[in-house]
């Protein structure tokens, strides 16, 4: 078969380097893609993500068998739909359906009707509400914006004025929302659920760090880090995520007429009381992929053309690789904040001399002379797999000690607590 992948970020060089490695998938076009995809993989011009037309003419001109749409962006938009209407098998929601992840009221109102455990909300449209709700709810404020934010919308903090402030510039889009949020304590945990519209079917459950600096200090971004799969879970807690959030939301989803096709992006706290849900995200997530795909040994075309075709049910359970996996992200200078971008990219061949670890690209660009430079936030994805996560860690920080990226920034501390059999749960 021949599939399609829309994006340009590591999460959709991962998803083109497991495509590749199945043996049903004969070529891959990516559209826009980036130059580490372009290594492996045709890339198409997009200009704009959104563009289901253009995603359209890519597919037909290509006669794909199978479309993949990896950001949350053109999903939100439609995309899947334009797509489906013009006779494509579409792995992704429709915009109906990716309403969970592009309202985080949406998503309360679906987990309310299938009873899913999440935190207590309040959607607010005024700041007189807002500050009510932070009464309400208390220290730390969970202050979040209800629209897509590329990950930045939340302001966790114990400073009233700094969330006050947060939910004033949220207000202040047009048609701006706010959700005030109790805080959850407790670990994090991401967990990906393939779904047909009907079936649901679990990936391997990962660990994310969304504060920039190690420690957790700082701003939330995109995500710095993340390994797979997590030794300290408890053990049912994949078939209890499954029977108590996936399940129900996709059955909910179908029975309001906008069935879930794609990937139900679980993200939780696991808190005293049990787990809670956090959000919702119609995509896989970035970088938690990354280390998902490294350890997934069923072919990923055949998996995702089945839950595109609402075949899912053939599947019982996939297959893992036994080691461990970890990511780090090299990110540009002054990322969350408006980044740094053409500074060179240098040593990705000397990474090759690190067992197992290999870099996947995400802000990258060719300069006029060809030659790789920075061109967003999150530059790169250092993936390394290892017999245990200390081996993981230290082929993966090996691996980023050959980078060379000017004014770049990393977390030192990826999957360190969890290599030492730090973390536990409430
Ligand atoms: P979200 O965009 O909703 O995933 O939130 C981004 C990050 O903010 C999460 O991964 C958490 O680290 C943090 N966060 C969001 N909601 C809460 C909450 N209710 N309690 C504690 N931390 C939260
Ligand atoms: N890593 C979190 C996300 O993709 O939203």
């Amino acid at each position: 078969m021949k599939v399609l992948v829309i994006g340009a970020g590591a999460r959709e060089h991962a998803i083109v380097r497991s495509l590749v490695a199945d043996p049903s998938v004969d070529a891959v076009v990516a559209a826009p893609g980036n130059p580490g995809i372009g290594l492996v993989a045709r890339c198409e011009p997009l200009d704009d993500v959104t563009d289901g037309a253009a995603a359209l003419a890519i597919a037909r001109h290509h006669e794909v068998d199978l479309v993949v749409i990896g950001p949350e962006v053109p999903l939100v938009a439609g995309m899947a739909d334009v797509l489906r209407d013009g006779g494509f098998d579409v792995f992704g929601p429709s915009a109906d359906a990716a309403r969970l992840e592009g309202s985080k009221a949406f998503a309360k109102q679906v987990m309310s009707a299938a009873e899913v455990p999440t935190g207590l909300a309040h959607l607010c449209t005024t700041l007189d509400e807002v500050t009510d709700s932070m009464d309400a709810l208390g220290t730390p404020y969970v202050i979040k914006d209800d629209g897509l934010a590329a990950g930045k919308g939340v302001v966790v903090t114990e400073d009233r004025e700094a969330g006050v402030a947060h939910a004033a510039a949220c207000l202040a889009k047009d048609g701006g929302q706010v959700v005030v949020e109790e805080f959850l304590d407790g670990p994090e945990v991401s967990l990906f659920v393939l779904s047909d519209g009907v079936n649901v079917l679990p990936l391997s459950p990962a660990q994310d760090f969304k504060r920039v600096g190690d420690d957790d200090a700082g701003p939330n971004t995109g995500g710095m880090g993340a390994y797979s799969p997590l030794d300290w879970a408890p053990a049912h807690l994949t078939d209890d995520l499954v029977s108590r959030v996936a399940q129900p939301t996709v059955d909910e989803m179908r029975r309001r007429g906008t069935p879930f096709v794609g990937v139900l992006f679980i993200g939780l706290a696991l808190t005293s009381r049990g787990p809670r849900v956090i959000e919702f995200n119609a995509r896989f997530g970035d970088p938690e992929t990354q280390v998902v795909l490294a350890r997934l040994r069923t072919p990923l075309g055949q998996l995702l053309r089945a839950a595109a075709t609402g075949r899912l049910d053939e599947y019982d359970a996939l297959r893992w690789s036994d080691e461990h996996a970890v990511t780090v992200v090299v990110a540009a200078h002054n990322y969350p904040g408006t980044p740094r971008t053409g500074d060179r990219v240098d040593g990705l061949d000397d990474v090759e001399g690190v067992p197992t670890a290999y870099v996947l690209h995400a802000g990258t660009a060719l300069d006029a002379e060809g030659a790789l430079v920075s061109s967003g936030g999150r530059v790169l994805s250092v993936v390394a797999t290892g017999a245990d996560l200390r081996e993981a860690r230290e082929r993966a920080y090996a691996a980023v000690g050959h980078v060379e990226l000017e004014g770049s920034h990393h977390r030192g501390d990826i999957a360190l607590r969890a290599s030492r059999g730090e973390v536990t749960v409430g």
